[in-house]
């Protein structure tokens, strides 16, 4: 069907184009202009061909009512490549033998350009495509090869940062199988992962897939939980996706299209069916600054011929693509090289073509070939399509457009700069553009695919309508989870600390997600050793899509799933008896003065009371005139103040009595005192408190069964013998309270949440030393790479940040208490 009309067209075109060059050399009157043969290759079958073809016809016309004494003119051979690189080749080769062209417009595809390029390098015949955007082909590996547009690495930082812009961690790639979609991908995939974007998948569509392999592939693609696709293809291999996609259900809200400059700057040019189909998709293109030459003359003469190239077409009434514009822009360029350094070689207007050399050894090489291509990379000029300038053999570029196609057009949405970043308004030399900030970019607002201006999230989970799986696991203290079956229906049922934050946190969420508990099958053994390593092994074997329960964040689960951040306080601790000394010491009460503090305070106390007795005596005291009165003076220095001083008739021996009173008063109460503190701090002081002390003596330690904790003893180099693994509270309990002399342990090693726990409730006789070592305390255990951590993360701490976690918290170890 499609092909025929395309054979007419190129037999037309041909006719045209040779009648066309007749015909201007004719009116010329014979005289002085020389033809300059350029050759265009294009695939006057796809649309950008199309355009193009037209717009090289308009710049040849426009450049010659220009410039019209230039003593060259452009004779354009037209050849349809029919999108094969073989044909390509051959016209290359063809053009050359037969119209000796000295400069090639073209090839349209990336994989033509490859060789072609390398042809005009042996040749040293200028190659000018426009289209060739894969940045696989470089100036490097074939000298004579302009690039006449940007290649695609360009484009590629300003897709990253939408992504980063809008939030979105995956994005899942979309391209050709070709030359042309995979040049992109080691750039586009470098710059995402630099915005730390993950890539699940890539989806390369071979250009040999029908339209059932391309509807399984979106299938493919709708099952995943992303929902971010970057689409770099063809135009004809878009229109078909876009239009399969609208028919799947993928055009909807929660989608999101991203298209790369090679769709982008041609969307102008697409049929209105496929534009509605594109509905919300957004895209990256090249800026056209408005100019006049751009005005509607212009775009009504452009249109003009592009009708008369293409009569069976519906009229296009659109402006010219960007595309269009470097063809134009194009053709100027080479026919101002071409006048500046003549026509080469054998100036006979065609030579007769010899239909038997087809042998590549025979091709001439152009003789000012390099001479050609040095005026074309050095004429900057401005252009219609904005500066035109090719001295890095390719065009520069600073600013790219961000669009979004809506309502059958497309609207503005913002610019990018490679030095800006995202911006709405193009301000070079206004600095108030933020662009390290993390802050949304300033960027018109979207509409989405689903007329959806609210920004998709970027990720379904689970996919396509099924329930998050998630893993749960009794704890040995139910206070954080517990988990049983209803005999019934067989459900899970499931409560706890763990699983409050978990629906917390989802509630949080600002979407709503569905999921349904699946218990860690223990064997139907609940004593066996149930490991919380293999709990959380599998996560990783995509059993279930979240962990919950009271997991440890340890190093080795970390190389297999990823977790959120802790909702308890972490470490790891003993739990030891208290000590029992404070009765085996009789001399206790000694303790609080120092032994010269004893021996002075006697002294003291001897000194001053012989020192009153003196002063009495010689005073003439008549109560302590005997010996026997010493009783009365212990009497008086051990009564109340007033009453003594009333017994002693001298004031010297009243002041005397008076300074041993102050300081006795002192002695007391710091005796008091210290006696006081001490009998406390003794009852408190645990028994040990040095794991490597308790090692060194051969303790037995008591932990939990299938915890981490066996191989943290192990490291400091306990015993196997010597780690006695327990599954509950209770048998803990009783193994501390019975002591290694009657087979139980002298110290449990436990982590502080459960601590805590434990000693709510067995509150007498033990304490916590420690924290002994350091971990990042329990959390919920995801996929690597889950999309939803990082939400789930936000909405614990945010449980965490306030008193919701204090409120839960009390809930279960109050809970508890009742039912003790
Ligand atoms: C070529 O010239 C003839 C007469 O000069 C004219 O009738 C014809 O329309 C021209 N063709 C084109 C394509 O310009
Ligand atoms: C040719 O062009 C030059 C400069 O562009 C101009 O000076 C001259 O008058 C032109 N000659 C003719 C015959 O148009
Ligand atoms: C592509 O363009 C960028 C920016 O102009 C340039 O740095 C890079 O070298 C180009 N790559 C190739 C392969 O031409
Ligand atoms: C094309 O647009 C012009 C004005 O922009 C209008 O006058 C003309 O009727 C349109 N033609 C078609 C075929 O839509
Ligand atoms: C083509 O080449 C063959 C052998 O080289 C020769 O016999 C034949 O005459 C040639 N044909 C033409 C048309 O030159
Ligand atoms: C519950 O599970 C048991 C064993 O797995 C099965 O035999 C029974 O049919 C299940 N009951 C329901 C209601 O699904
Ligand atoms: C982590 O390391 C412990 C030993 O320290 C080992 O028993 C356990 O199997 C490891 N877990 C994983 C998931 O590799
Ligand atoms: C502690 O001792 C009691 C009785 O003395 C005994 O029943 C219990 O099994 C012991 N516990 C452990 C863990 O050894
Ligand atoms: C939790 O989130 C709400 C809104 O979602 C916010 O207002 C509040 O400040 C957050 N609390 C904390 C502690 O981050
Ligand atoms: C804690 O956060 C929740 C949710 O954002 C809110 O409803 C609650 O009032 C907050 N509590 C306090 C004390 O701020």
């Amino acid at each position: 069907m499609e092909k025929i009309p395309q054979t007419i067209l190129f037999l037309l075109l041909l006719v045209f184009t040779f009648v066309a060059a007749e015909n201007s050399t004719a009116h010329r009157g014979g005289g002085g202009a020389d033809e300059f043969h350029v050759g265009v290759i294009l695939d006057l079958g796809s649309l950008v061909g199309k355009v193009s073809l037209a717009s090289i016809s308009l710049a040849v016309e426009d450049f010659y009512s220009v410039h019209p004494n230039y003593s060259t003119k452009l004779a354009i051979h037209v050849r349809d490549s029919m999108g094969s690189e073989v044909q390509a080749v051959s016209a290359a080769i063809e053009l050359r033998e037969n119209y000796k062209v000295q400069a090639i417009i073209g090839p349209q595809k990336s994989s033509e350009a490859t060789f072609i390029s390398k042809l005009g390098s042996v040749t040293q015949v200028p190659i000018v495509s426009f289209t060739a955007t894969s940045p696989s082909l470089t100036y490097d590996s074939s000298p004579y090869f302009v690039r006449a547009t940007l290649n695609d690495s360009v484009q590629v930082n300003s897709i990253a940062s939408l992504i980063k812009a809008y939030g979105w961690r995956e994005v899942v790639l979309v391209y050709d199988d070709t030359d042309y979609g995979r040049g992109i991908l080691p750039h586009l995939i470098d710059a995402l992962q630099h915005s730390d974007t993950y890539v699940p998948y890539r989806s390369g569509i071979s250009l040999s897939a029908t339209s059932e392999d391309i509807m399984q592939e979106l299938y493919k693609l709708m099952a995943m939980q992303t929902r971010v696709f970057i689409v770099h293809m063809s135009s004809t291999r878009a229109s078909l996706i876009f239009t399969m996609a609208k028919d799947a259900g993928m055009m909807s809200k929660g989608f999101v299209w991203i298209i790369t400059n090679g769709l982008a700057n041609i969307i102008d040019v697409l049929s209105p069916s496929v534009i509605e189909a594109m509905n919300g998709v957004i895209g990256v293109r090249f800026h056209v600054p408005k100019s006049q030459k751009l005005d509607t003359s212009f775009l009504i003469r452009w249109n003009k011929i592009y009708q008369r190239y293409n009569p069976i077409q519906l009229p296009l009434n659109k402006s010219i693509s960007i595309v269009g514009l470097w063809a134009y822009d194009t053709v100027w360029a080479l026919a101002q090289a071409a006048e500046k350094v003549g026509v080469s070689g054998n100036r006979n207007k065609r030579l007769q073509p010899h239909k038997n050399s087809t042998c590549l050894d025979s091709l001439a090489i152009s003789i000012n070939g390099a001479e050609l291509l040095t005026e074309i990379v050095q004429n900057k000029f401005r252009g219609i399509s904005g500066n035109f300038d090719l001295t890095e053999r390719q065009l520069q570029v600073s600013v790219l457009q961000i669009i979004n196609v809506v309502g059958g057009t497309w609207r503005h949405v913002g610019f990018w700069t490679s030095k800006n970043g995202l911006s709405r308004y193009l301000n070079q030399n206004e600095l108030e553009i933020t662009g390290s900030s993390a802050s949304m970019p300033d960027l018109n607002s979207v509409t989405w695919p689903g007329e959806s201006t609210e920004i998709p999230r970027g990720w379904e989970f689970p996919a396509s309508g099924k329930k998050l799986r998630v893993g749960v696991t009794s704890s040995a203290y139910p206070e954080f989870i517990s988990t049983s079956k209803d005999p019934v229906t067989n459900a899970t049922k499931v409560s706890g600390l763990s699983i409050d934050i978990f629906e917390n946190a989802l509630k949080r969420l600002p979407f709503a997600l569905s999921y349904e508990y699946q218990a860690f099958d223990t064997a139907g053994d609940s004593t066996s050793s149930r490991s919380y390593n293999d709990f959380v092994y599998q996560v990783y074997l995509q059993r279930y899509d979240i962990a919950i329960g009271d997991i440890t964040i340890r190093y080795n689960r970390t190389l297999y799933v990823d977790f959120t951040v802790p909702y308890t306080e972490s470490g790891v601790a003993m739990v030891v008896p208290l000590n029992e000394k404070r009765n085996k010491d009789r001399w206790i009460f000694l303790k609080p003065l120092s032994k010269g503090m004893w021996f002075g305070s006697i002294i003291f106390f001897i000194y001053t009371g012989v020192a009153i007795w003196l002063i009495e005596r010689l005073n003439g005291n008549g109560h302590l005139q005997d010996l026997f009165s010493a009783k009365q003076l212990g009497i008086i220095m051990f009564s109340p103040i007033s009453e003594g001083r009333d017994k002693l008739e001298c004031f010297l021996a009243q002041i005397v009595l008076l300074v041993w009173m102050f300081i006795f008063l002192v002695l007391t109460s710091s005796y008091t005192a210290n006696f006081a503190s001490m009998l406390t701090v003794q009852q408190l002081s645990p028994a040990v408190t040095d794991i490597h002390e308790l090692q060194k003596q051969g303790a037995y330690v008591g932990f939990h069964r299938g915890s981490y904790i066996e191989g943290l003893l192990e490291d400091i180099g306990f015993h196997g013998s010597k780690l006695k693994p327990f599954d509950t509270p209770d048998e803990l309990h009783s193994a501390l309270s019975n002591g290694s002399k009657k087979g139980g342990v002298d110290v449990l090693v436990l982590e502080v949440p459960y601590i805590k726990l434990f000693l709510e409730k067995y509150c007498n006789g033990y304490t916590m030393v420690g924290p002994i070592y350091k971990s990042a305390g329990f959390a919920f255990a995801l996929p690597k790479q889950s999309p939803l951590r990082a939400d789930i993360t936000r909405e614990i701490l945010n449980i965490t940040g306030n008193d919701t976690i204090i409120r839960l918290e009390k809930k279960w170890i109050e809970k508890k208490q009742l039912s003790k």
